[in-house]
């Protein structure tokens, strides 16, 4: 079975690229915030994933305005990175792990989530910073990913409901999925942050922090806000957040917060760290009584599939 060991929110500003790459992790300016990842180190090396279920938002290196799916997954072995011209180097490839990409596939078209599928798909800045900053140095990255990219860039976009429940949808999936591996999922981008417009530099520390307070102790509160009255406290590109609800969604268990970094601004952002612990809910695996479809334990997903085979249960 696969076990889901935790979430990651982090910020995914491009210039984080550039530090990393000119060494700068120890100045004044950076250091406060490449510190906040000493824990999240920590916790990598003690837990030892092997796959990364990344949810994140495409800024015009795969998909752009003329073509924006709602929600895309990656279904390849490999996920190339090419320059987006932020002025920060091209990154090193990822891993995929194409057979569970098809696995939460099959589970999310299941459930009405009606994704895009991608067998090939470049991964940009959203993708690769975070992984730069959860496994640095030069070796190939210790983990296969699968890519989940979600709309926050052309609207309408997905409530933070909708994006909650695509979570919960690939949780459900992870948990039943019969390969033995260890999942950890990320959300990238956020916390609030405004690029253009009257209102470009705009940052709001109260409602960032109250964001994470509710993210991983109630995250259906925040879900009180719609996607306009969510911006309105975030910034235009504070709504990354989405990414951060599906992160959170997908954590099946029981959470804890481990560790958060918050520190302003890098570049034009409030820039967040965060490792919510999701402890298996054992008891939710035998005599499931949390209901039908939503809220049901991987097991149960498991078990209906098998029963679907019956061939007993095959209309005539
Ligand atoms: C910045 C932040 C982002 O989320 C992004 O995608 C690009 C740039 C920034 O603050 O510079
Ligand atoms: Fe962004």
């Amino acid at each position: 079975m696969a076990r889901i060991i935790g979430g990651i929110g982090t910020t995914h500003v491009p210039s984080i690229g550039k530090a990393i790459a000119e060494g700068k992790q120890s100045d004044p300016y950076w250091s406060p915030f490449f510190r906040g990842f000493d824990e999240v180190h920590k916790w990598l090396a003690s837990e030892k994933p092997d796959v990364a279920v990344v949810f994140y938002n495409d800024h015009g290196l795969n998909f752009f305005l003329d073509k924006l799916p709602t929600f895309a997954v990656g279904a390849a072995n490999e996920y190339r990175n090419e320059d987006e011209g932020w002025g920060i180097p091209v990154s090193k490839s990822a891993a995929g792990d194409a057979d569970l990409s098809w696995h939460l596939i099959n589970q999310l078209v299941g459930d009405g989530f009606d994704i895009t599928i991608c067998q090939e798909m470049l991964v940009d800045h959203a993708v690769t910073i975070p992984m730069a900053l959860m496994w640095p140095g030069e070796a190939a990255w210790p983990v296969k990913i699968v890519p989940i990219s979600i709309n926050t860039v052309q609207h309408p976009l997905p409530s933070l409901m909708r994006c909650l429940n695509l979570g919960r949808s690939v949780g459900r999936a992870l948990d039943g999925y019969d390969k033995d591996l260890k999942v950890v999922v990320v959300g990238t981008g956020g916390l609030s942050h405004q690029l253009d417009g009257e209102r470009a530099g705009f940052i709001n520390k109260e409602f960032d922090l109250l964001c994470m307070d509710e993210l991983a102790r109630d995250p259906d509160a925040l879900t009180r806000y719609s996607v306009p009255q969510f911006i309105e406290r975030a910034g235009a590109q504070g709504i990354e957040f989405l990414n951060w609800m599906a992160m959170r969604g997908a954590l099946t268990g029981t959470v804890r917060e481990a560790h958060r970094n918050y520190h302003i601004p890098i570049s034009n952002t409030a820039a967040a760290t965060m490792v919510l612990e999701n402890v298996p809910v054992a008891a939710k695996a035998h005599g499931c009584t949390s209901g039908e479809g939503e809220s049901c334990c991987g097991s149960c997903v498991k078990s209906k599939i098998e029963a679907s085979k019956k061939p007993e249960q095959i209309p005539a």
